[in-house]
């Protein structure tokens, strides 16, 4: 199901309860922080909340949209995210790809036949009103952490085009408010959004740049999914929302936003500008990350819908909204994974290790040493590039479970044995490597080691009960609390 506005989404959370307005007025530096911070740390995420009145802005904030698994699939048009994968998997399934890059090609493919490319449109909601002079500071922009630089665009989704093939990339990278009309870009060193303008760099071009802010809930989301650089984002969102998505031409260059969004900042990079500073900001390290030289984004003009909200996220120490957002990306995603790794079973990405730190993988074992192809493989795809640590179990092990996944850590590693030390690029907001954007990996091998393995003595198995006995003790319980919750006693058989 597509939503047409980010409102119509907010209404769904209102209706299903899980929306809390807050009508008295909030003020964007730090107060706003601290009530979303409570609400995404207390059980299964709270709730969504919409501020109606920020101090000194024009327009309400909402927060915690996304902050739990059940708002997250609605976020999608679907009840589980679940659903989704399962779509992608019998797509691929109907012509098996045999390389990660086929998958991908495959996947395009099929996305692009059966639902959306994006239409041009002449106009649309979001060019509704245009401001006279561009000016930020009527957008309720939270300065979220105290050692905050200052105050930045907490969810924007970056529309790039590459300027050798034209195509579009839209990245999420946080926006550090300069002044009225001028942001930071954080675009990280291996992002698509750097690389395009890496290359408008080596052309000396000006490179032209769109910043939406709302619209479809989907948009947010494809902004911030691991797609291989290439791949259109807008078209993962048409394939989600199950509806083709209408772009109205920006009016200061030629890039094509969501005729649905709420707000839209059009402007530019300057490559001849040299970059400055951006930052400190409290980051989803749970740390603050450090100041580091980043381009800035001139914007030139800034329209809006006449009922816009202005959405935002913190991110910070775990569990936050963010988590839900990357958690959807593993479960959508794990079908294409699985296609070059059909020995995996299952991945998870726990909170604390906040996406990058920390991956446990269940896989159906074949042969020796195949724990460790798997670590180097996940190492090779994509963001997973950044993983720090890979624990690899078996397939009876429920890595959604950490209680079980520590127990196997426990019982079955030989550290000397089982643990690889590798090194490669790291995510840049990483305080922990030694170098920005470089660091080392470890790999865990927690399965069961099998002949062929060195330094295995014979593996004694697993105690588990037998299933007859464990069927006639279910069956004794029932008996048991009926003749406990049975106000007369049982004849005797
Ligand atoms: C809330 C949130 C904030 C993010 N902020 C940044 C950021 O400031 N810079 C960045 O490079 N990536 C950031 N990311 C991660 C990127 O959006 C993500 O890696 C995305 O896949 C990048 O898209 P790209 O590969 O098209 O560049 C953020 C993600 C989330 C969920």
């Amino acid at each position: 199901m597509a939503y047409d506005s980010l409102r119509q989404f907010v209404q769904r959370l209102e209706q299903a309860g899980e929306l809390r307005r807050i009508p008295i007025e909030v003020d964007p530096i730090l107060e706003i922080t601290e009530f979303a911070d409570r609400e995404m740390k207390s059980p299964g995420g709270g709730k969504a909340l919409l501020f109606e009145k920020c101090r000194d802005a024009a327009f309400p904030l909402l927060i915690n949209a996304f902050g739990s698994h059940w708002r997250m699939a609605w976020a999608l048009g679907v009840e589980d995210v679940e659903e989704i994968a399962r779509e992608l998997e019998g797509l691929l399934k109907a012509k098996p790809p045999r390389s990660f890059r086929e998958a991908i090609a495959l996947l395009s493919t099929a996305m692009d036949l059966r639902y959306a490319k994006p239409i041009r449109v002449s106009s649309g909601p979001c060019q509704q009103v245009v401001m006279k002079a561009p000016d930020l500071r009527v957008l309720p922009i939270q300065k979220c952490w105290p050692l905050d630089a200052g105050r930045f665009i907490t969810f924007p989704l970056v529309f790039t085009r590459d300027p050798d093939t034209g195509e579009r990339n839209v990245g999420m990278y946080r926006m550090q408010v300069v002044d009225e009309r001028t942001t930071f870009m954080h675009w990280q060193l291996h992002k698509t959004g750097a690389r395009h303008w890496r290359r408008y760099c080596e052309l000396k071009r000006r490179m032209p740049v769109a910043v939406c802010l709302g619209g479809d809930p989907v948009y947010t989301f494809a902004a911030t999914a691991p797609l291989p650089d290439g791949m259109d984002e807008l078209m993962l969102a048409g394939f989600l929302r199950k509806k083709r998505i209408e772009l109205v031409r920006c009016v200061t260059h030629d890039l094509e936003v969501p005729a649905d969004c709420d707000f839209v900042l059009e402007g530019y990079v300057d490559p001849s500008e040299p970059p400055e500073p951006e930052g400190p900001f409290g980051d989803h390290t749970g740390y603050y990350t450090l100041p580091e030289p980043y381009p800035k984004f001139h914007i030139e003009r800034i329209s809006h819908r006449a009922d816009a909200i202005y959405p935002s996220t913190i991110v910070g120490i775990p569990p936050m909204e963010d988590f839900y957002m990357g958690t959807a990306s593993v479960r959508i995603f794990l079908p294409v994974f699985k296609l070059t790794f059909n020995e995996i079973v299952d991945l998870a990405l726990p909170a604390e290790g906040v996406f990058h730190n920390l991956v446990v993988v269940s896989i159906r074992k074949q042969f020796p040493y195949h724990a460790m192809k798997v670590m180097h493989g996940l190492w090779g795809m994509g963001q997973m590039m950044f993983t720090k640590i890979i624990i690899v179990v078996d397939d009876d092990v429920n890595v959604h479970n950490f209680s079980d996944v520590l127990f196997r850590l426990c019982a079955n590693v030989d550290p000397a044995r089982d643990i690889i030390f590798s090194k490669g690029p790291a995510d840049v907001l990483d305080h922990a490597t030694p170098e920005l954007g470089f660091g080392s990996k470890m790999g865990i091998d927690a399965t069961h080691k099998i002949p062929g393995e060195a330094n295995t003595r014979r593996w004694p198995p697993l105690i588990r009960m037998d299933p007859a006995v464990k069927k006639r003790v279910d069956q004794l319980l029932q008996q048991l609390s009926a003749s406990l919750s049975s106000p007369t006693p049982q004849s005797p058989r």
